[in-house]
């Protein structure tokens, strides 16, 4: 039985998952250390649970009197190092348990103080423990799937060929055009705050004025055949950064104020809602790359499947359209639940016994064992308002966008499976997505999946300069600040797909749980920014 190699003891998961549970190790010495999730006595013997987080299952550790080791102040959360001798346990449950000799470590926890020294805790009080709750059975279950899915994603993405690219965090674009960045400014600091304020009237005024006295001093000079080359020169600088002021506090009336020259980046800057322009940017060189990062929204929404800062894994293809977008897609969310499959399995299984409506186990083996649907927009629309036997909030009608309650009939109730919903009205599509033949439509696509609803967003890219150009003048989107990317287009433009998968979301998936805050460590959402 081989150490921890960077602390003097043994992980939990090198003897509770093995196959035989540990039994083969019986007789060896150890060292084990934890937090106590449960205490009980039975005949002056000490049973704790002591669970290090490494997998599912808690370590039976046992304390014999004869032993005469202090144990009184070990209650549910305290943390212990302890040496002992594996045995073999005579016990249901458990294949092996630690006779304790000594206790290298011990700090108590009072239990009567606690606040999670109940075992069934519902998620809605979890979350208001943040900073403890990683010590449930729940929260650490889900921290590991959490960790399991990251190596998934990048196993999946360097097997198919993709290069890793940081896409940025702070960025000047704004992808989807949905009005929803939270904005990073220094300009509230206090010696920066007269930047904040429009200039009044009277400060237009005088900054007119100073342009005419310029002017003025200009011509005169110009006039006076005496006027040296050099005197005349300076004047005409004058009068230049006279009218630069004036166009400066023109703008920043126009603005709302701000003077953003005086910001950190000379600019306004928000927090990216994704990655995806700049990962084309990669694409469009190394042809096959992703991202996957932090990506903020400040979106006013209190439901169950939004955050404000979520993690999105974001692919771009390039010579790819439409269909190998969803191939990809497809493929990548059948590998992260076979992945879960072949090595998170207990934890999964944790799911399915805890949560009473997690299907969790069920859910995976369904996903990887048939291919998804794909039906188009219109499609989807008809068979919606072909529903019978419910009704919806919000009335179907083709070039809505489909709501919650309409995705999540579609993948539950019609399929039973997840539905690529693709080719979307242009009008409620962003600026970058491909217009098909018909004018009308994008070729955009949509993974609504069991549980959730939308998983995946994603779309082939407008190639076309022509097009792009007159999408971008449609929505009437500053024509400037697209140069760049309108330069992919100019110089050697390609088809080029790519998609999001929201991390959490994912994890809403595989896990069952009900709410998106209780799959991130730290949820932020409207008014909610704890630690
Ligand atoms: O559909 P979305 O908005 O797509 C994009 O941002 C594209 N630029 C992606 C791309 O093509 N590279 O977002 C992608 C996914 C959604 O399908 C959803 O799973 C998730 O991100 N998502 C959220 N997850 C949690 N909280 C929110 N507020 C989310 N908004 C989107
Ligand atoms: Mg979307």
């Amino acid at each position: 039985m081989e150490e921890h190699r960077y602390s003097h003891r043994v992980l939990a998961r090198s003897i509770l998952t093995r196959p035989d549970g540990g039994a083969a190790l019986a007789g060896q010495t150890l060292c084990v250390g934890g937090w106590i999730k449960s205490r009980r006595t039975h005949r002056g013997v000490v049973f704790l649970a002591l669970s290090d987080g490494s997998c599912a299952s808690s370590l039976q550790v046992i304390v014999d009197p004869e032993k005469e080791l202090d144990t009184e102040q070990l209650h549910t959360g305290s943390c212990v190092l302890v040496k002992g001798e594996l045995v073999l346990s005579p016990g249901k449950g458990q294949a092996v348990e630690l006779h304790a000799r000594e206790f290298l470590h011990a700090a108590p926890a009072d239990a009567s103080k606690y606040p999670i020294a109940k075992t069934k805790l519902p998620p809605e009080f979890l979350r208001t423990v943040l900073h403890l709750r990683p010590r449930t059975d729940l929260i650490s279950s889900v921290a590991r799937i959490r960790s399991a899915l990251v190596l998934a994603t990048h196993t999946f993405f360097q097997q198919q060929g993709f290069i890793h690219v940081h896409t940025p965090i702070i960025t000047t674009s704004d992808c989807e055009g949905a009005g929803e960045m939270f904005q990073v400014t220094t300009l509230l600091a206090p010696e920066k705050r007269e930047h904040l304020v429009a200039p009044t009237q009277d400060q237009i005024d005088a900054a007119r004025e100073l342009v005419t006295r310029c002017g003025d001093t200009v011509r005169k000079l110009k006039e006076n055949k005496s006027s040296s080359k050099a005197e005349i020169g300076d004047a005409v600088k004058q009068l230049k950064a006279a009218k630069d002021e004036e166009a400066r506090l023109v703008k920043r009336a126009e603005d709302g104020g701000a003077d953003y020259s005086a910001d950190f980046f000379g600019r306004p800057a928000f927090l990216t809602v994704s990655g995806q322009l700049q990962a084309e940017t990669y694409a469009c060189a190394l042809s096959n790359v992703y991202t996957f990062g932090p990506t903020f929204r400040a979106e006013q929404s209190h439901t169950s499947r939004h955050l404000a800062e979520f993690l999105m894994v974001e692919p771009e293809l390039a010579f790819a359209e439409l269909k190998d977008d969803m191939d990809c897609a497809e493929d990548y969310v059948k590998f992260m639940c076979q992945w879960l499959l072949d090595r998170c399995y207990d934890d999964i299984k944790l799911m399915d016994d805890k949560l009473t409506e997690s299907g969790a186990l069920e859910r995976l083996q369904n996903v990887v064992s048939a291919p998804f649907a794909r039906i188009t927009y219109t499609q989807a629309i008809e068979m919606l308002k072909e529903v019978k036997d419910f009704t919806f909030d919000t009335p179907v009608e083709w070039g809505m966008d489909l709501a919650s309650e309409h995705e999540r009939y579609l993948a539950e109730q019609l399929f039973q499976k997840p539905v690529f919903v693709y080719d979307y009205p242009k009008a409620i599509k962003a600026f970058y997505m491909r217009v098909n033949d018909d004018g009308q439509t994008v070729a955009a696509m949509d993974m609504l999946v069991p549980k959730v609803g939308e998983l995946v967003g994603g779309s082939q890219r407008e190639e076309r300069y022509e097009v792009l150009v007159q999408r971008l003048e449609e929505l009437e989107l500053p024509l400037d600040s697209y140069e760049w990317y309108l330069d992919l287009r100019r110089y050697g433009s390609v088809k080029h797909s790519g998609f999001g998968l929201g991390f959490e979301r994912m994890l809403l998936f595989v896990t069952g749980l009900e709410n998106i805050r209780d799959v991130i460590p730290f949820p932020r959402s409207t008014g909610k920014a704890e630690l």
